[in-house]
This record gives C-alpha cells, structure tokens and sequence, in this order.
C-alpha cells in the first residue's frame, strides 16, 4: 500500500529531489520515527543540521518563547537578540562579523558577493573563482555556477562567467588556475555531496 503522505507530496510538489520512501513523523534524539512508527537511527541530522538531536527541549523552548514575542520584523530594525546572537557566534567562532542567512546556498552567495565586492572596491579587476571539480555548493544560480558536479550545472547553463574548476586535494591544480583575474577560491573543506564520485547524478539529483 503506497503511504498517502508520500502520495500527497508526489502529486504536489514538484519533482526535483530524489526521496528515500519513508514519511518521517518525529524525532527524539538521535532517532527518527516513520509515520508507521518504525525507528531510524539517523547518521545525517538532516544534512548536519539538527546537531543537537531531536526533541532539544532546551532548542524546543528558545524557539517557542522567540515565536510567542516577534515572528518576523524585517532587516530594517534591530532586534533585541540578533546582536548578542552575532556576539556569541564571534566568540564561538574566532571570527570578526556574522552575516545571518537562511540556507548554505545563500551563504554561498553572501561568500561570492562579498569577494566580488571586495575586488569591486579595491579597483583590482579580478572577477574569476577557481571552484573544485565534484564539489557542491547549492542550488541558486551563483551557487550552482561554482558547483563541480556537472548534473547540477549543465541543464542551467549558461550560468555565472568566469568560473575555473581545479581538481580537489591538487593544489598545483588550483594554483595553475590562479591569475591576475583571479577573485576568490571557493571549497568545501570536507567534500560531501562532491566526495560522491561513483557517479555524477549526486545523492538526491533527481531533474535537477
Ligand atoms: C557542501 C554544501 N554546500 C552547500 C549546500 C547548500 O545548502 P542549502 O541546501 O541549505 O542551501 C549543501 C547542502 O546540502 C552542501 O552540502
């Protein structure tokens, strides 16, 4: 019998991700549970996104107090925690600024503007990135115009000028790209998605 929830999302979303058959229901710690109560355990955390498991009651509770005071205000106020939240992540991280966004594509994308920013600024007239074969890096247009795996580019193309792709753990790959036009050098510095080279279709590749 063909799960209806799976029945109902087939018919009405658009087919552009390849799905394992299963209809998650709820979690708890580091446990996933289907719709017909059969328990996962999860190695994924939703591609490393859940960290702190299932059910946090600590998470739980942060959101719902957050949800019950401001839902949505805008990028035209500040906001009571957005700062403290910054600071904490600077502290955590060693690193200067937080620039917050939605999804890693969109980090992708603050990461080549602000190099292409930077370059814009300086007056140096690099544009070029130098990306890595077999990598991934999301599915918006600048994202996907630095993404190795060709499946993911090609039906796009033509997509952002001026990207190389160098051969990952080469570096006199990288550096025989390395010009005066070059800008930035975009990696994952743990191949994913882009470690999976027994084919070029990706995991979840389905249409892409
Ligand atoms: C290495 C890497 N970069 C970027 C992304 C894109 O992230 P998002 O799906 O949140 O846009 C992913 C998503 O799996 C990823 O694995």
């Amino acid at each position: 019998m063909v799960n209806s929830k799976i029945q109902a999302a087939e018919e009405n979303l658009i087919h552009v991700y390849n799905r394992f058959p299963i209809a998650l229901d709820h979690g708890e710690g580091m446990y996933l549970y289907d719709t017909e109560g059969k328990e996962y355990l999860d190695f994924a955390a939703g591609f490393a996104v859940s960290g702190l498991g299932y059910d946090n009651k600590e998470l739980n509770q942060a959101l719902k107090d957050q949800i019950d005071k401001l839902y949505h205000t805008s990028n035209l106020y500040f906001h009571e925690s957005c700062g403290e939240a910054a600071k904490e992540l600077n502290r955590i991280s060693g690193m200067d600024r937080v620039f917050f966004t939605n999804s890693g594509g969109e980090a992708n994308e603050g990461a080549l503007k602000a190099a292409r920013r930077y370059a814009y600024t300086k007056k140096t007239g690099r544009y070029e990135f130098i990306a890595m074969q077999n990598s991934f890096h999301g599915r918006s247009f600048g994202a996907v115009s630095v993404t190795g795996h060709d499946s993911y580019r090609e039906p796009f193309e033509p997509v952002v000028p001026g990207v190389r792709f160098a051969e990952f753990n080469d570096l006199d790959s990288v550096k025989a790209l390395v010009n005066d036009k070059t800008c930035a050098i975009i990696l994952e510095p743990l191949q994913g998605e882009g470690g999976n080279q027994s084919c070029n279709t990706g995991i979840y590749g389905r249409n892409p």
